[in-house]
């Protein structure tokens, strides 16, 4: 029988700034009763120059590994989520990888934008269940404040930055991921996009002036497509898994706007109190929010081994999905790890390889000049 994959380990990172919406209406012509009214949120947190994309991940990855009592040293693959990378290349999961000594594992970015969590983790399970990897870091992590417009009161309003991570693991258990639903529509790419700074449109003097680097967005058309498919993927995914709707305990969704929240449990007919709802706090993390939630439903006690949940998102794309899992919690710990710990030595051993590398360089033009 293939092994399952059960969620063994989760941990979050936000940065201490809080841009609060008071702080906005400084900032461009908006008012705290208006972003509250239409999108329930009241503050999101914003990265220090100092911050990036990589160590939001790395800070919520060291958690993770340390609820499930892994050492970094046995990952088989880190997957990093996100639409805000480090650079284009190299991906920023190698940075994650080398900044958490991760030595044995293959590591990719991937970009579904804020469904790109549900996607990593269809990923991660298919990996685990086919028996090629054992255990895998799936990181959510954005700071979408460096590519947000903050005079364009349309978009400023909404995101937020930080990461959130998990630790999927193999075992004959049943449980663990049940079922995923990925889907997408690329007919709606326009209503949600990061223009220029690709192959298609590189970055330019004009780019630049035209404001092209940062995220454009179709507010009320990407709101419909979002009501539409939100309570879609959740019932799909619930029947995938032979379930009822009945049969979910906490449904977490993407936290893009307490009003698409709502529509989709009115429209599921199921009370607002079995979804969790952060986006009070956070703003739209974008991919990061569907684990940064989840922590939140663990120390909040709302989920229990055994406990069906269903993570639901929407993104640009246009992408949508869904995963349905039963709850396991952590396997029991043969002895406590600390991946703090491991914070000097894999330093040390990150800096010993570029130092190799440039000796090896030397010798190499010093053998074969001229190559
Ligand atoms: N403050 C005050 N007024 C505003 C603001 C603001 N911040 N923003 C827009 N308005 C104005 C508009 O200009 C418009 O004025 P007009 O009628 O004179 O033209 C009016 O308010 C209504 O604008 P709408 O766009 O219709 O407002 P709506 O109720 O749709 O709310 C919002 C806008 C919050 C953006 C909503 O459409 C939404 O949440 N859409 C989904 C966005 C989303 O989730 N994006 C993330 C996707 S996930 C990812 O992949 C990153």
């Amino acid at each position: 029988m293939s092994p399952f994959a059960h969620i063994t380990g989760w941990g979050m990172s936000v940065p201490e700034k809080v841009l609060t919406n008071e702080d906005l209406a400084k900032m461009v012509d908006t008012t705290d009763q208006w972003i509250r009214d239409r999108t329930g949120i009241r503050e999101r947190h914003i990265a220090s120059p100092e911050q990036s994309t990589a160590t939001l991940a790395v800070e919520a990855a060291q958690q993770a590994l340390e609820v499930a009592n892994l050492k970094p040293s046995e990952l088989d693959l880190v997957i990093v989520s996100t639409s805000s990378p480090e650079h284009i290349f190299p991906p920023t999961a190698c940075l994650v990888q080398d900044q958490l000594g991760a030595v044995k594992a293959g590591a990719f970015d991937l970009l579904a934008a804020c469904t790109g969590f549900i996607y990593a983790v269809n990923i991660a399970s298919q990996a685990i269940r086919s028996g090629s990897a054992k255990n895998i870091l799936v990181i959510g992590a954005e700071t979408l404040s460096r590519f947000t417009n903050w005079q364009d009161r349309n978009t400023c309003i909404l995101f937020g930055d930080g990461a959130g991570a998990f630790v999927l693991q193999a075992s004959e258990t049943p449980g663990g991921v049940l079922s995923t639903v990925l889907r997408s529509d690329g007919s709606g790419a326009d209503l949600l996009s990061l223009p220029a700074g690709g192959s298609f449109m590189p970055a330019s003097h004009e780019t630049v002036n035209n404001d092209q680097h940062f995220i454009h967005m179709n507010g009320r058309e990407v709101f419909r497509f979002a009501t539409r498919v939100m309570s879609q993927a959740t019932r799909e995914v619930v029947e995938a898994a032979n379930l009822k709707l009945d049969d979910v305990n906490l449904i977490i969704p993407h936290q893009a706007n307490l009003r698409i929240i709502d529509s989709a449990a009115r429209s599921l007919e199921i009370p607002l109190e079995r979804f969790l709802v952060n986006v009070e706090r956070y703003g739209n993390t974008s991919t990061a929010s569907i684990p940064i939630a989840t922590c939140e439903a663990f120390q909040q006690g709302r989920l229990k081994p055994g406990d069906n949940v269903v993570f639901v998102g929407f993104g640009a794309g246009l992408t949508w999905g869904a995963a349905l899992l039963q709850w396991s919690g952590p396997f029991l710990p043969e002895k406590p790890i600390y991946p703090f710990s491991y914070r000097l030595w894999v330093r040390i051993r990150s800096f010993l390889n570029r130092l190799v590398r440039s000796l090896e360089g030397l010798i190499w033009r010093s053998r074969y000049p001229g190559i």
